[in-house]
């Protein structure tokens, strides 16, 4: 049995599935064989053992049954990284790269670089010249991918991760060891900011559980079956029947806590954008501008809030 034939007996299992066959299949190969996708081509006619045949085999029936192929291969791709990916977390999704592009354009924008020259001054009998730092708040982290995707992309920034789940907190830190930013990221257990008290950042980012009832239960069958459901509904369905109670809670939270930010981005679902507008229209009518911006689909997708300065 050779590589094509594999190729080919695992496009034949698909048939008439409603799954990306070939895409799939490919990647499921080459998982199995540990090789590229590429080497699959080249090496169409080498010989494949009976035993990688039979986890290839696995591996396609756990497919064709709605495992997303980023929990059999445990990695996801997210703003050009890998990140280690299995059942304790929701897989990264295109549209929340959104965020940090927004993070990104804030961070080198103009107020925060004058800002950030600022703190890299010589302090006054200071001889040393010390490091800018942005600060960053992640809510509801997951992997680690918005926050490994911005301090990627921007030196020196610092930032706190945190998760209700202690299963998610675990992946959040092999990622955080696996992209070397230990130095750089606090990861710890907080129900939105219950550890979280009275602190100042630049930048807070939340992708909170957002699926409600009803007309905002937009999860499919598949993703419903497969991904955790404290990262979709909230533990508890603590996201409530909009899918907006968690951010509410997050937005009342950081109000009464006094938590202070420069910038405050999050994602939301389809349908949700009238509540989302509400919510911003009490609680950031003054003293901070927002706006609503849609992903590549039209679909509006995230809010962004700016302190006026
Ligand atoms: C939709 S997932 C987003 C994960 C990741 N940030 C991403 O963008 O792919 C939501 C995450 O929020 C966490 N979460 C749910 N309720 C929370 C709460 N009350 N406080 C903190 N995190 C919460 C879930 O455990 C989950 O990891």
């Amino acid at each position: 049995m050779t590589i094509l034939d594999l190729l080919k007996e695992g496009r034949e299992f698909y048939a008439g599935l409603d799954l990306d066959k070939d895409l799939d299949v490919e990647i499921l190969l080459a998982f199995t064989l540990g090789v590229e996708k590429e080497y699959l081509l080249s090496h169409g006619e080498e010989n494949v053992e009976a035993g990688d045949r039979d986890v290839f085999l696995k591996y396609l029936e756990q497919r064709a049954n709605g495992k997303p192929i980023a929990y059999i291969t445990h990695t996801k791709e997210f703003y050009g990284l890998d990140f280690y990916v299995d059942e304790r977390v929701l897989v990264p999704r295109p549209e929340t790269e959104l965020i940090v592009d927004e993070v990104l354009d804030f961070l080198t924008g103009e107020e925060m670089t004058e800002e950030l020259v600022k703190r890299a001054g010589v302090a006054e009998g200071v001889s040393e010249v010390r490091l800018p730092v942005a600060t960053m708040l992640d809510v509801g982290t997951g992997s680690l991918n918005i926050t490994t995707a911005v301090l990627k992309n921007f030196d020196n920034v610092c930032a706190d991760a945190v998760d209700v789940s202690e299963d998610a907190l675990e992946v959040a830190r092999m990622n955080r060891e696996y992209h070397d930013l230990e130095t750089w990221v606090e990861v710890y257990y907080s129900d939105l900011l219950s550890n979280v008290d009275g602190r100042e950042f630049d930048v807070i980012v939340s992708n909170l559980p957002y699926i409600g009832a009803g007309k905002f239960d937009t999860a499919t069958d598949d993703v419903k079956k497969s991904e955790p459901h404290s990262a979709l509904y909230g533990k508890n369905a603590s996201a409530g029947s909009s899918g907006l109670d968690l951010y509410k809670k997050l937005i009342q939270q950081i109000v009464e806590k006094n938590v202070d930010f420069n910038l405050l981005v999050c994602e939301f679902g389809f349908g949700q954008v009238d509540g989302v507008k509400q919510l911003l229209n009490k609680f950031f009518d003054q003293g901070f501008q927002w706006e609503i911006k849609d992903d590549l689909a039209g679909i509006p997708r995230i809010f962004v809030v700016k302190k006026i300065k």
